[in-house]
């Protein structure tokens, strides 16, 4: 049998009647769209993460644009962020008007090397996007010792770190904005695209919700100009279902990662650290190795598959290349896309499957030594 790097399947059958069952509940109520279910998980979501309010939206792309228009963030300013995240974080600077710039990350973490910033400033840069990846948290004090002084906003990207803690605060409450995705393998997934904006701010809190809605407060008015990104009410049904598992999804990835931990100590590998302060919600177990992609081709041949979060950074890309950076300006993030990649994670995952990824690499890891 294959071992997948993700999977849903076990975990749906665990969770096939409440679903069916809310599903059931939403095509039988006469609302579909910006009805109950929408509203009770905006607020069962974003109370979570102990933030006041919540938008649901599209995706977490349009969670991640519409939050920066809401910021004010357009043509003209610069928002900084890292090469080595998904593409979606850039492109929603870009669909906001505004121009990427990037700073290096921190090789241990992965995570955007707050160090840099300073560095990074210009008068044109009117937000920093910092990205929780792989489950855990950048360093957030610091980074806002940097853009408070400077009036500068803070989104966070918590596209995969539902559930992360900070200094023990969640992922989500840490900058101005938080932006969620519930794209199905993310750490509360749905079953299709979805997405989420939380603030406290009321101001960010209203501009979020008409431009969800073609700009509107109230139907066929226009306020301004707006989109149409919402979360749809079977979607919020089934989230809203999947939320009172979600402290035990992160648990189950944290025994996971520790398994891990402790079966892959001294073989080579360079295993995941958990920054101070963090509680890493481990969407991703991402380990480095030079021979990385000779790893991911042994254990494809062994029915291993392994996944690479990410394999380009964003600045080398053609899509990107207009922003005028080169091959060698990060190169931290530039090792680390060459280097990483991510075993098996989910919460369903078997002990047997994990048992059999370890051995297959530790085998592997001994010759290759
Ligand atoms: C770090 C990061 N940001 C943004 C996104 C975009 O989310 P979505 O796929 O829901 O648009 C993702 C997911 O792909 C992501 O991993």
């Amino acid at each position: 049998m294959t071992i997948k790097v993700w999977d849903y399947l076990v975990e749906h059958e665990l969770e096939r009647e409440s679903i069916e069952k809310a599903v059931d509940r939403v095509f039988r109520s006469g609302r579909l769209i910006l009805g109950e279910n929408v509203t009770r998980f905006e607020q069962a979501f974003s109370a979570f993460c102990g933030v006041k309010h919540g938008v649901g939206v599209n995706s977490g792309t349009d969670a991640l644009f519409l939050s920066l228009r809401a910021l004010g963030v357009g043509p003209g300013d610069e928002v900084i962020t890292v090469p080595n995240t998904a593409v979606p974080t850039v492109s929603a600077i870009v669909t906001a008007g505004a121009t990427p710039r990037f700073v290096d990350i921190d090789p241990d973490t992965f995570l955007m090397d707050v160090a840099e910033l300073p560095r990074a400033l210009s008068p044109r840069v009117k937000c920093v996007l910092p990205v929780h990846l792989y489950g855990q948290c950048v360093d957030m004090d610091a980074l806002t010792e940097v853009t408070r002084p400077r009036g500068i906003s803070v989104l966070e990207d918590c596209a995969q770190s539902h559930g992360a803690l900070y200094q023990g605060r969640r992922a989500g409450g840490l900058g101005d904005v938080a932006a969620f995705s519930f794209y199905p393998t993310k750490i509360l997934g749905g079953y299709g695209d979805g997405g989420m904006a939380i603030s406290d701010d009321p101001a960010v809190d209203g501009a979020l919700r008409r431009l969800r809605f073609y700009g509107m407060e109230k139907t066929y008015y226009a306020n301004e100009h707006g989109y149409n990104s919402r979360l749809d009410e079977l979607h919020a049904a089934i989230l809203l279902e999947k939320l009172a598992h979600l402290e035990s999804y992160v648990e189950r990835r944290r025994a996971l990662a520790r398994r891990y931990d402790e079966a892959l100590a001294d073989t080579g590998l360079v295993l995941p650290r958990e920054a101070p302060g963090n509680r890493h919600a481990y969407y991703l177990y991402v380990c480095r190795h030079s021979q990385r992609d000779l790893i991911l081709e042994e254990l494809r041949k062994a029915d291993i598959l392994l996944n690479v979060s990410y394999p380009w950074p964003i600045h080398t890309m053609t899509g990107y290349g207009y922003l005028g950076y080169r091959n060698g300006d990060f190169p931290h993030a530039e090792a680390a896309c060459r280097e990483v990649f991510s075993l098996p994670m989910y919460p369903t995952l078997s002990e047997a499957d994990q048992d059999r990824t370890i051995e297959v690499m530790t085998g592997l890891l001994r010759r290759l030594s």
